[in-house]
């Protein structure tokens, strides 16, 4: 029988420098009333000068492992979901295997927009549902700050940065991850995008000066969109595993606008209370949004094992998804696991495997 895939731990990471309204209200011409009754949003992080993408998620990642118990070298496969990579290439997946020191790790970006945390931990749970892998890290990681036009106050408001992450163990009790749908509509690419720096509009002064390479988005339809999507994909998601709304504990969705959330819940005649809610805090963080307030839920005593709960999330692409999970929580008993302390030995090995390589190259290039 195939092994099921279970959540056994959650992280999260979020720069320590915060944005409120009133610093966006002395940036663009914009106010904290209109932002907070057109998005419920308050306040959103902001990444320094030292934070990217990848060293979010890496304190993600690492909060996860000390959750679950399990050393970094246990890990088998890494996927990272983000539309703010480090880099085009190498993915940013490699950097947080490096500096965490899996060791046994493949590893590889997702890119899904803010569906992507959903896809990725679909992707997560059918390696490990084929017996290819035992035990992965999911990581949601996003600094959208970096491609904001920060003048634009139909966007600038909106985004926060943000990383979240899940381990995800084989095990033979039922539970876990227990269904997921990932869909997308390419039809709706236009409606939100990042238009230049690919292979269709590569960098040059023009892009630049045309701000061509933050975000463009068509809110409106964005908002419809959404709202429909988040209750089909709960609906099919619920159904497909043989359960009825009125089974699900709780909800979490990807936290892009309060009004949002509220229709979608609304349509799908679930009460408030079974409906998690950070966005005041924590802006839009995209794909890290749902892992974030999967760790928020948690330790306000809102998730508990043996919950049904509903990850749902939309983006760009046009894509969207959901993801149906009886909750589990850490397998193994507290085993004294410090992933932190793995760092001394992570830089000294990385650093040995470079001067390696610079070695090998010298000798070679000197043999040629
Ligand atoms: N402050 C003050 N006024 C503003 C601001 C602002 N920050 N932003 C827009 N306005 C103005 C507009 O210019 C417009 O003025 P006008 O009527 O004179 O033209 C007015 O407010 C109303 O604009 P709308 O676009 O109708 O406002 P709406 O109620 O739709 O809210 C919003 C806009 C918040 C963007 C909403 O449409 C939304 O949240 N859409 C979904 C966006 C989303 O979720 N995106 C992320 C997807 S996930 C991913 O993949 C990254």
């Amino acid at each position: 029988m195939s092994p099921y895939a279970h959540i056994t731990g959650w992280g999260m990471a979020v720069p320590a420098r915060v944005m409120t309204n009133a610093d966006l209200e002395k940036m663009v011409d914009t106010d904290d009333e209109w932002i907070q009754s057109r998005t419920g949003i308050r306040q959103r992080h902001i990444a320094n000068e030292e934070e990217s993408t990848a060293t979010l998620a890496k304190d993600a990642a690492l909060n996860a492992l000390r959750v679950a118990n399990l050393n970094p070298t246990e890990v088998e496969l890494i996927i990272v979901s983000t539309s703010s990579p480090e880099y085009f290439f190498p993915a940013t997946a490699c950097l947080v295997q490096d500096w965490i020191g899996a060791t046994h790790a493949g590893a590889f970006d997702l890119s899904a927009a803010c569906s992507g945390f959903i896809y990725a931990l679909n992707m997560a749970t059918q390696a490990i549902r084929s017996g290819s892998v035992k035990n992965a890290l999911v990581i949601g990681a996003e600094t959208l700050s970096r491609f904001v036009n920060w003048e634009d106050r139909n966007t600038c408001v909106l985004f926060g940065d943000g990383a979240g992450a899940f381990v995800i163990q084989a095990g033979d009790e039922p539970g876990g991850v227990l269904t997921a749908v990932m869909r997308s509509d390419g039809s709706g690419a236009d409606l939100l995008s990042i238009p230049a720096g690919g292979s269709h509009l590569p960098a040059s002064p023009e892009t630049i000066l045309n701000k061509q390479h933050t975000i463009h988005m068509n809110g409106r339809e964005v908002f419809r969109f959404a709202t429909r999507v988040i209750v089909q994909a709960t609906k099919e998601v619920v159904s497909s595993a043989q359960l009825r709304i009125e089974d699900v504990q709780l909800v979490i969705p990807h936290q892009a606008n309060l009004r949002i959330i509220e229709a979608a819940m609304r349509g799908l005649e679930i009460p408030e209370d079974q409906c998690f809610v950070n966005i005041e805090r924590y802006g839009n963080t995209s794909t890290a949004s749902i892992p974030i307030a999967t760790c928020e839920a948690i330790q306000q005593g809102r998730l508990h094992a043996g919950d049904n709960t509903v990850f749902v999330g939309f983006g760009a692409g046009l894509t969207w998804g959901a993801a149906l999970v009886r909750w589990t929580g850490p397998f193994l008993p507290h085993r004294h696991i410090y992933p932190a302390s793995y760092r001394l030995w992570v830089v000294i090995r990385s650093k040995l495997l470079r001067m390696v390589r610079r070695i090998e190259g010298w000798i070679w290039g000197r043999k040629i």
